[in-house]
């Protein structure tokens, strides 16, 4: 806060004429923070999920007069978790689809095997779907629906719709992990169904559901808008190949919030086509992180900008924070910030790899690669397990620029930790432990395209639309 006020207050200053006596790095440090807020004005004001009612679940009974009650055991559904319940969660979802105010109940108590299905809009209305029972997947690879291999359940062409429920979704995934490449290498490599997928849709609410052992990734979120995640949890095992937990792709104004994360893979994943993106009180561990990437395999155009995670806690992760590229990629990621994060035994508390190589065969470097600039990293503190606490690996030909880092404290219990850079370029603000000085060393160009970023700013005395 009070660092907000000083920035506010050297922007006053700057813009008023009394622009002598401050430097010109100085100035362009500013003018990076202020590039970094403009960025995230929209995310900042993607509105808090939590209201007093979504603390404490309703159940649909609190909450379903005038709503028809849709209940999948009216369908045939047995709820012994050994039957097939498939085509009663179809005739259910299609009435309660239907139906303008509908409850599509999964009552608890009772388990549910489901097959892989696509439970497709648009309703008639605002739907919600509770689910206080359990769903589980058939748990045998070799019997999976060959129409339908990377998925299990998905909802797809929604517009208004709330998930929610103290249900479980479990994909039964044991089998598919020891039949992955990645347990076994004379496995071939195939990819793996993904437990709960909202496709193509907008104004979707998931509260308080818990997600687990799902085949690959848990929950994904595509091609879709406004969707807000509150007191989901997601788990497996930390051996489970590729479990990703929420994996967020082509879509915009997301809501991640009071969720708890452990998987095999990353907490959170956001990859191409997605922006204004906010994560608030996030849980992970075991897992690798929260990512943004991997973008740009096979030489794709991939951007990803205007990302805010505030307050996290990451114990026991592969890593921290972190930005995954590949070598070959195009396109940028801008604009993200991480803020009040507590890291506990993490192995790379903070890092940015644009030579992520996710395969069996090595990967070569090459001349082009996604552009990763404006990225703050302000009040992240905690123990690391690697010496490296601070990873800024970057691409020789396209450079990292405007890293910001601010009150940083990250601990090698065993050791002294330190910060590695490879073309990174940006600066320190305030505490940073262990210092960023390699930042402002390599690659000379950033800092003169900053300066004459000042230059024209000072010269044209442009406004500032700044909300601080
Ligand atoms: C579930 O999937 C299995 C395997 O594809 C199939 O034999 C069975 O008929 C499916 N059940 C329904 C209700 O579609
Ligand atoms: C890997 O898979 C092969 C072939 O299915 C099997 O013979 C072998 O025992 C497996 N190894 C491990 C470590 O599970
Ligand atoms: C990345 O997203 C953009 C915009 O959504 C899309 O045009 C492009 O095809 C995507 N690239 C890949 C590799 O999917
Ligand atoms: C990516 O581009 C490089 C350089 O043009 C080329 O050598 C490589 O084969 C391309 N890779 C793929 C997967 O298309
Ligand atoms: C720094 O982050 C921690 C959470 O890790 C939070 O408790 C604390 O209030 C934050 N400090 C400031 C000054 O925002
Ligand atoms: C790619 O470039 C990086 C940075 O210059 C270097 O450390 C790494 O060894 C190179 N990798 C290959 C496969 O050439």
């Amino acid at each position: 806060m009070e660092y907000i006020f000083l920035v506010f207050l050297s922007l006053i200053l700057l813009l008023s004429t009394t622009v002598y006596g401050v430097s010109d790095s100085e100035y362009a440090k500013l003018l990076v923070l202020e590039k970094i807020e403009e960025q995230l004005e929209k995310v900042l004001v993607l509105e808090d999920e939590i209201e007093d009612d979504f603390l404490g679940i309703p159940s649909w009974t609190s909450q379903h007069g005038g709503k028809v009650l849709v209940n999948v055991d009216s369908f045939g559904a047995t709820g012994d978790g050994i039957k097939d319940d498939t085509q009663a969660f179809v005739s259910a979802w299609n009435k309660a689809c239907d139906t303008s105010t509908s409850v599509l109940l999964v009552p608890e108590g009772r388990t549910y095997l489901v097959n892989a299905t696509k439970f497709k809009g648009p309703c008639a209305g605002n739907i919600i779907v509770q689910i206080d029972g359990t769903v589980v997947a058939p748990d045998e690879p070799e019997d999976w629906d060959p129409k339908n291999p990377r998925i299990w359940l998905v909802f797809s062409k929604l517009k208004g719709a709330s998930f929610q429920g103290k249900g479980v979704i479990d994909g039964s995934g044991a089998k598919w992990w020891d039949s992955s490449c990645k347990r076994n290498k004379s496995n071939p490599c195939r990819g793996a169904p993904s437990a709960f997928t909202i496709d193509s849709s907008s104004a979707i609410s998931v509260k308080g559901l818990t997600i687990q052992n799902s085949q690959q990734m848990h929950f994904i979120i595509t091609n879709s808008d406004s969707v807000r995640l509150a007191n989901v949890k997601i788990s497996a095992p930390e051996t489970s190949p590729n479990t990703d937990g929420i994996h967020i792709t082509k879509s915009t104004n997301v809501v991640l919030q009071n969720c708890r994360i452990g998987t095999g893979d990353d907490c959170v994943s956001i990859v191409n086509g997605s922006s204004g993106i906010k994560m608030k009180n996030i849980y992970c561990g075991p897992g690798h992180g929260i990512s943004i990437g991997s973008l740009g395999q096979n030489n794709a155009t991939s951007i990803v900008t205007q990302v805010v995670l505030d307050t996290a806690f990451l114990k026991g992760s592969t890593n921290g924070l972190r930005i995954k590229t590949w070598q070959g990629g195009s396109g940028y990621v801008r604009g993200v910030r991480f803020q009040n994060v507590k890291m506990e035994n993490v192995a790379n508390p903070i890092i940015i790899d644009q030579f992520y190589c996710d395969s069996p065969k090595s990967c070569q470097n090459q001349t082009s690669a996604v552009k990763i600039s404006q990225i703050m990293y302000r009040n992240i503190t905690g123990t690391t397990k690697s010496a490296k606490a601070m990873k800024f690996a970057c691409s020789d030909t396209v450079p990292c620029s405007n890293i910001v880092l601010s009150n940083i404290d990250l601990e090698k219990t065993d050791g002294t930790a330190e910060t590695y850079c490879n073309s990174a370029t940006g600066f320190g603000y305030g505490y940073v432990n262990p210092n960023a000085d390699c930042l402002q060393s390599s690659d000379k160009e950033t800092h003169i395209d900053m300066k004459k970023d000042a230059e024209q700013k000072k010269n044209t005395g442009s406004p500032v639309h700044t909300e601080l």
